[in-house]
């Protein structure tokens, strides 16, 4: 399901490079389905790329999708012209870091179609600072874990807050009920480290609690709805 979500987000027609493709379940089962014109699997990794390999060869789209052994997104070759990239299953911190080493190889062109687990402030405060704004954005659960999607496109400046990096500019307009559930569930994690924080033998610095309590603070007005969503991002 969590694939099947991020392939939505992909526009038909696009030149896709799957990024930390593993099995390269991604890129395949879109040029199977004829939504995808061509792609690039990368892969850091010697298993992974051999699996990759693998599935492309079993499905006879050597032709169509170049799988290569590159670190992020030296993988990406200008003749590729490539339109989309996917980034998928790794940590947002993972993400924006391979995302900001190769800037280079970005012609601004292309859609970002990204699936960070964990790391999603940092991810979007990257998309901000280097001129990204979000498009789409969801959380959805698979497996007793939740998962976002954020995509985005390099359109023109946005500004996002502090609160709409936290918890996501349009999930906080949209409240979906996978959204909530989300936030209900770390609201509670976040409320029992700060009970253990209390009881720990050794003090705890002062910064780590503070930065604990206003994140519930933050959590609890979201859920109350009286934190301000600010609904658009305003141009620079
Ligand atoms: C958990 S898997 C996710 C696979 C697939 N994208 C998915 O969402 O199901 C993460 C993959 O990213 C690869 N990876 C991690 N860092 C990478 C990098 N810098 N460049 C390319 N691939 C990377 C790993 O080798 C691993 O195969």
């Amino acid at each position: 399901m969590r694939l099947e979500r991020v392939a939505s987000h992909v526009p038909t027609d696009a030149r896709l490079a799957d990024i930390g493709s593993d099995h390269a379940y991604l890129p395949v089962a879109l040029l199977l389905r004829g939504v995808i014109t061509a792609a690039v699997a990368g892969e850091v990794a010697a298993t992974p790329y051999q699996a990759a390999v693998r599935t492309v060869r079993d499905n006879g789209l050597g032709q169509h999708i170049a799988v290569r052994l590159a670190d992020g997104l030296a993988a990406i070759e200008p003749h590729d012209r490539i339109t989309a990239i996917s980034l998928c299953g790794m940590g947002g911190e993972t993400i924006r870091d391979i995302l900001d080493r190769r800037k280079a190889r970005l012609s601004g062109q292309e859609r970002l179609i990204l699936q960070p687990n964990g790391g999603e402030q940092p991810l979007r405060q990257w998309l901000m600072v280097n001129g990204y704004r979000i498009l789409c954005e969801e959380v959805l659960r698979e497996n007793r874990f939740d998962y976002e999607i954020i995509v985005a496109e390099r359109t023109g400046p946005a500004h996002y807050s502090e609160v709409q990096l936290y918890f996501g500019p349009l999930q906080m307009q949209t409240r979906s009920p996978a959204f909530l559930l989300k936030w209900q569930r770390l609201l509670g994690l976040k409320r029992r480290a700060l009970s253990q924080f209390a009881r720990a033998r050794h003090a705890v610095p002062e910064e780590k609690v503070q930065g604990l309590l206003r994140q519930v603070e933050w959590i609890v007005a979201l859920l109350d709805g009286s934190l301000d969503a600010q609904p658009e991002p305003y141009d620079e």
